[in-house]
């Protein structure tokens, strides 16, 4: 094993895709588990079922900042766990984007999840422009930093970094090796800046067109422990190819 003793993680991302159907495909496919991987599977919240969590782990694709009360549509990291959940993504692009979250508020999620013994997969990423504008690593800092800086030891142990660009989500074009390498060492570096021992096991992810014609490679590099897979995910045998893939690299 390459970095420490955490193994690869695996999560996958339906976004606002799959069925009841599906998820009995998934459990189908992965019902003798994967040795060595970490596989999670984070569904639209009405697929969350407590019953069907006994090979791969269940996660949500957001979860709220807020505790409980009256907050219509919003989902709490406590029913998170309540219904099985192990893990919740916390500012995915689509949603900074698209629900206009800020670093503030992204912040506010991850503690929640963390609080409520969630690990928090934290994603951060730019955009072209901003890559093109000379920008990229202190843009990716001052995300690092709203998110992780005010977390304690215990709470940063809690925390999987996933580094997506969103140039490479969903186009088909994933960052090449040099371009991934390079953002996962900064990552490692500045995680280690904060804690050294949690930095150096924190398990990196990369997602953004991730699929098994290029899962390999991007498993070899020394500070990716793992992927998030958004399309590739819906397809249970493609998934469990790259699961697999990540396996061979143990
Ligand atoms: P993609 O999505 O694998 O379809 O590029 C990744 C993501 O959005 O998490």
């Amino acid at each position: 094993m390459k970095h420490d003793d955490h193994g690869f993680l695996i999560a996958g991302n339906w976004k606002m895709n799959g069925s009841q159907e599906l998820f009995s495909q998934f459990q189908q496919v992965f019902a003798d588990g994967i040795d060595g991987v970490s596989v999670v599977v984070c569904p639209p919240y009405t697929l969350i079922r407590q019953e069907s969590h006994n090979v791969i782990s269940v996660g949500g694709q957001d979860v709220s900042e807020q505790a409980s009360g009256a907050h219509t549509g919003e989902v709490s990291a406590q029913m998170l766990c309540d219904a099985g959940c192990r893990y919740a993504i916390v500012g995915h692009s689509e949603r900074r984007v698209q629900q206009q979250e800020n670093d503030d508020l992204i912040a506010s999620k991850l503690i929640a999840a963390i609080n409520s013994g969630l690990t928090g997969i934290l994603c951060i990423g730019e955009s072209e422009q901003i890559r093109e504008s000379g920008q990229l690593f202190s843009f990716l800092e001052s995300q690092l930093a709203a998110a992780l800086k005010q977390l304690n030891k215990q709470q940063l142990q809690q925390v999987v970094v996933a580094y997506e660009p969103i140039w490479a989500i969903g186009t088909g074009n994933a960052a090449t090796e040099q371009q991934v390498q390079e953002v996962h060492g900064f990552i490692r570096d500045y995680v280690c800046s904060l804690d050294m021992e949690v930095g150096s096991a924190m398990q990196l992810l990369y997602g953004g067109s991730v699929k098994p014609s290029n899962a390999s490679a991007l498993f070899s590099l020394p500070d990716v422990n793992g992927a998030l897979v958004g399309g590739a995910s819906l397809q249970p045998d493609t998934f469990y190819e790259i699961c697999q893939l990540a396996s061979e690299k143990r």
